[in-house]
């Protein structure tokens, strides 16, 4: 059923400033959010404070609908109390009056989520509810499963939506319709036909004042054990066998159980030379800003393929691209191919996707050059992945959400190599340590994403 309230927790922290509050008024002027969204966090703020902040938010990301604004203000209500205090959880259960079906969005640290699902319970507030919970889902493997088991005392998995928003974006899931909607790619996208892949995010600012979590948390489980493994599953999982969210996320888990676990050899460890000049980072942190990872991937369809993903702070550009590799042609009576045929996926900024073949050159004989076909290309980036998302757990659409065994199965992929070794320094603006390239052999160079 559709959610009759929207509750959420953290209204004063810093996602919300930065996500949530351009979301519901995206939200707001699609006419999807219609119900109270009821604020908690313990500030000692009113709900002009609130409102206020959602005013400041907007006006920094995007801009504000005045009428738009008019609504959600007048939809908006707050709870000032803190997370441990029952009493907080009784006035939130007055708030919702007549609501069967809230929704209760923890944009809080996950520290807290027993301590909410326990008082959202024990208050009523949980009854007929779904909970919709941020990243990072755990620290590793062990506190990924007990963090399921907290949150499944209270909440059934068939109500528990895992935020991941790359999961959310455009490109991503015109990846998907892509592979399924058409005969083209799909016969092709195989051991027998592919080279090899590989993932390159890059980004081309550091930790941006996010020292004291980055410290916590590392660029292995920032953003590859969700963000890229989606995208390896979404890439290379097996066509959903029926419409419907169970059958993509049955199909995503499927092919991250065929994920070999990591093992260091694996793995490359990068650390920008400028990270200890971070407020908030240890002298002597080992913790990684750039990691590149091999991936073998034991399916039938995909034994033998390398997988390999590359993420990193301060890099050249800031871009996301995918880059799949097809295999020579078995015989070249023209001479050697001028390049490789490859399809090149952008993630962000916006959706490109190129196909590399070789044409030939005009003129006296049969010498070819290379080509570049722009299968698509969006610079708008669609609707932003906090709307989109958060528009479908409102409607009961858990598609884009990760599901536990997905998230238990990303973790178990990196657990082995969560542990910081010392990594690797390199220089800012540049694309992450030499050693990277070693990890490919005859399968490398990288390629290094031009966003378009
Ligand atoms: C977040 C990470 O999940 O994703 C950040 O915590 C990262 O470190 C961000 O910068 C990238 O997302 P996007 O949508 O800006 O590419």
């Amino acid at each position: 059923p559709r959610a009759d309230a929207l509750v959420f927790f953290g209204a004063t922290g810093d996602l919300a400033y930065k996500q949530i509050f351009p979301a519901l008024q995206g939200l707001v002027r699609r006419g999807t959010l219609t119900v109270p969204v009821i604020g908690v966090a313990k500030s000692g703020w009113t709900l002009d404070d609130l409102r206020a902040r959602a005013r400041d938010s907007l006006a920094s990301h995007g801009g504000v609908d005045e009428a738009a604004f008019a609504t959600l203000s007048g939809l908006l209500r707050y709870i000032d109390g803190d997370y441990a205090d029952p009493e907080t959880f009784t006035r939130l259960r007055a708030e919702l009056g007549a609501a069967e079906h809230p929704m209760h969005y923890l944009a809080i640290p996950p520290s807290l989520f027993g301590t909410v699902t326990q008082h959202l319970a024990a208050s009523g507030c949980a009854q007929g509810a779904r909970i919709v919970v941020e990243k990072p889902f755990g620290h590793d493997l062990a506190s990924a499963r007990a963090l399921n088991e907290t949150i499944h005392q209270v909440f059934p998995e068939s109500s528990v939506y895992r935020i991941d928003h790359y999961l959310g974006k455009e490109a991503v899931q015109n990846m998907l319709y892509l592979r399924f909607a058409n005969r083209l790619f799909e016969p092709l996208l195989n051991r027998e036909h592919v080279q090899g892949i590989q993932i390159t995010m890059a980004e081309a600012f550091g930790v941006a004042g996010r020292g004291h979590f980055y410290e916590e948390t590392g660029a292995i489980r920032d953003v590859v054990q969700n963000h890229m493994l989606q995208v390896v599953a979404l890439l290379m999982m097996e066509a959903p066998s029926h419409p419907g969210q169970e059958a993509i996320r049955d199909s995503a888990a499927q092919l991250l159980k065929s994920v070999r676990s990591l093992t260091p050899q694996d793995v490359v460890r990068g650390q920008m030379t400028d990270y200890h000049a971070e407020p908030g980072v240890a002298p002597g942190s080992t913790v990684e800003t750039y990691a590149a990872a091999r991936f073998h991937v034991d399916s039938w369809r995909w034994a033998g393929v390398p997988v390999d993903v590359r993420v990193g702070k301060e890099l050249p550009v800031t871009c996301t691209a995918v880059t799949v590799t097809f295999r020579a042609p078995p015989l070249t009576p023209f001479g050697p191919a001028p390049a490789a045929n490859a399809l090149h996926l952008q993630l962000t900024p916006g959706v490109q996707v190129t196909l590399d073949v070789n044409t030939k050159r005009p003129g006296a004989g049969l010498s070819g050059e290379a080509a570049q076909l722009v299968l698509h290309q969006q610079a708008w980036d669609g609707m932003a992945p906090y709307e989109r998302l958060l528009g479908d757990a409102l409607a009961g659409d858990a598609t884009l959400f990760a599901r536990e065994d997905e998230v238990e199965e990303a973790w178990r992929i990196v657990d082995a190599v969560l542990t910081p070794t010392p990594p690797l320094p390199y220089a800012p603006g540049t694309w992450g340590p030499a050693a990277a390239d070693a990890l490919l052999g005859a399968d490398g160079p990288w390629i290094n994403p031009v966003p378009d």
